[in-house]
């Protein structure tokens, strides 16, 4: 069964709570949450204080997505804040192995995530490192932005190494997933599917997650 990671960044902040336990309710599988220091990505969002308040709210995993320059400095603050899953760019982890091995050591589950124009080869060598692969399938920075299809092929490159390496991190889709792109990945070969836009600005946020599972 593939699982649904709303993304918080188009929830309603200033009823943060509230927007989280309406998908909880719904049949939400993680948190995804959205992290934007201004620099690595031109918007900037929250920091391990609203992970820190978040927490709480819901037992599901909080899924944090870091989309920050240096994240070894912030690694132990999310941590302690009560992430689940921390997960790190590529592009602005030149030692990904000791970052992946810091994340670990905090206890907390490690991912690592590519944009949609950097090669699956770029993460090849830590795989058998990580419990997440997360794919872009937008340049990160807003929610709203339109799926960029030519990811899927490498979604389908990323499940055949797990297969081929006898692996078992999950793989996750980020950017641009309605009920109609939701499809592809799956077939592809994705295990969750983060939404922000397709499950926050509907109304029945139950019926919007059910729609992209369905798919
Ligand atoms: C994009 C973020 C996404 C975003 C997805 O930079 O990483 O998680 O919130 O939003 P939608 O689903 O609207 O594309
Ligand atoms: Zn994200």
């Amino acid at each position: 069964m593939t699982k649904v990671a709303p993304s918080i960044l188009s929830a309603d902040f200033a009823k943060l709570g509230e927007e989280i336990q309406d998908v909880v309710e719904g049949g939400a599988d993680y948190i995804h949450v959205d992290v934007m220091d201004g620099h690595f990505v031109p918007n900037i969002t929250i920091g391990p204080l609203i992970v820190d308040a978040i927490r709480p709210v819901t037992d599901l995993p909080l899924d944090v997505h870091l989309m920050i320059e240096d994240p070894d400095k912030y690694i132990e603050m999310f941590a302690k804040a009560g992430a689940d899953y921390l997960t790190v760019h590529q592009e602005v982890s030149p030692h990904l192995h000791r970052t992946i091995q810091l994340i670990k050591s905090h206890g907390v589950k490690a991912g690592v995530v590519i944009n949609p124009s950097t090669p699956a080869e770029a993460i090849k060598p830590i795989l058998q490192d990580v419990d997440l692969v997360l794919l872009m399938t937008v340049n990160p920075g807003f929610g709203g932005q339109s799926f960029i299809e030519s990811v899927v092929p490498k979604i389908k490159q990323i499940a055949d190494w797990r297969k081929e390496m006898g692996l078992s991190f999950e793989i996750e889709i980020d950017g641009g997933v309605n009920k109609d792109t939701a499809k592809l990945c799956v077939d592809a070969g994705a295990d969750v599917l983060v939404a922000g836009s397709a499950v926050f600005n509907k109304a029945d946020r139950k019926q919007a997650i059910a729609d992209i599972k369905e798919a």
